[in-house]
């Protein structure tokens, strides 16, 4: 397969775009994709401060890349969850995330752009700032029992918004890629799940005060764009995926919807972008429920929640 911009040997042949390129023009092509969906969906411009949460894992490593080197002001935020058994996922992950700001390769190349400035990571270390790592705090909570994944997504999303907001980020940035974003479509449809598919967007604006802007400038990648964006930029990234993911549901139905590709390639994007129609034309709008939220009466983050907010109560913070 060869390059259709160079006749250069190709990298990636992408199907649903009949499109193959070399690795130079795949870059290329990445980045201004990513740049099109940026504008598209009026995600930030370059005045802005973007935080991006990189989990050390190729889609956030890659959308924490792309973001500098199309000059964007991007700063990381790294959780450090304290999953370190059975493999040591959460300290190879930070370090991973570290050697990525440490090797510089992110700065612009091209002799007519100016060097991004050299970006900051944020960590937050969950067992040094709330007493627990994450597998403890739900061995607590749920007495050994399940996996630690909603104490685990609870508290991301937690610490990603309180730190956007009190550090002044304009938005919050996810490495979310089209893979991830159909399984979730899949999930909410199969259970007609009406106020979550109302609420899955490219773009969550920060309705009320006290909730931060979110975006996920990846979503219309398919994970193997991503994978190649990163191999051929030479980003380290972190392999494993989190040990308590694995047979989780949502992996089930990304197997799935990889054999619906196989047979019908475009399927995965075309289930997507229809949705992302369907949406915009109003088909959920009904159920865009705005919840009264008020603010925790520890922490002042907005909640649902009478009193105390749902992290609170999860951690045992009180006043
Ligand atoms: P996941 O929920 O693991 O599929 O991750 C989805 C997105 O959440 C990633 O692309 C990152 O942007 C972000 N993320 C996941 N884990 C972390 C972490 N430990 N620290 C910061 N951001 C994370
Ligand atoms: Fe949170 Fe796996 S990343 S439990
Ligand atoms: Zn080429
Ligand atoms: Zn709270």
């Amino acid at each position: 397969m060869r390059c259709r911009k160079c006749g250069e040997r190709a990298v990636i042949n992408m199907r649903h775009h009949k499109l193959a390129l070399c690795g130079e023009h795949y870059v290329e092509w990445f980045a201004a994709q990513t740049e099109r969906a940026i504008e598209k969906y009026a995600m930030f411009s370059r005045e802005e401060r973007v935080l991006v949460a990189v989990s050390g894992g190729k889609d956030s490593l890659a959308l924490w890349d792309v973001l500098l080197r199309l000059g964007y002001q991007a700063d990381g935020l790294y959780i450090a969850l304290g999953i370190n058994a059975p493999i040591p996922y959460s300290d190879v992950s930070l370090e991973k995330a570290q050697k990525f700001v440490a090797n510089g390769n992110w700065r612009v190349t091209k002799e007519d752009a100016l060097p991004a400035p050299r970006p900051t990571l944020h960590v937050v270390d969950i067992a040094a700032t709330y007493g627990k790592t994450i597998p403890e705090i739900a061995r607590a909570k749920m007495r050994g029992q399940g996996r630690p994944c909603a104490a685990c997504g609870l508290t991301k999303r937690y610490v990603m918004n309180r730190l956007a907001l009190e550090q002044g980020y304009a938005v919050l940035a996810t490495g979310h890629n089209l893979d991830d974003e159909i399984a979730v479509l899949f999930q909410n449809t199969l259970h007609w799940q009406m106020g979550y598919l109302a609420r899955q967007a490219p773009v969550l604006p920060a309705s009320r005060e006290g909730l931060v802007k979110k975006v996920k400038p990846l979503c219309r990648f398919y994970e193997r764009e991503t994978a190649t964006y990163a191999l051929v930029r030479g980003i380290d990234y972190i392999y494993d995926e989190c040990p308590h993911a694995t047979g989780n549901l949502t992996n089930f139905y990304k197997t799935l919807l990889n054999q619906l590709e196989t047979e019908s390639p475009g399927a995965k994007l075309s289930f997507y972008l229809e949705f992302l129609r369907a949406r915009d034309e109003g088909a959920f709008e009904a159920f865009n429920r705005t919840e009264e939220l008020h603010a925790c009466e520890v922490c002042g983050q907005p909640t649902s929640a009478p009193g105390r907010c749902a992290f609170c109560r999860m951690w045992d913070v009180s006043r």
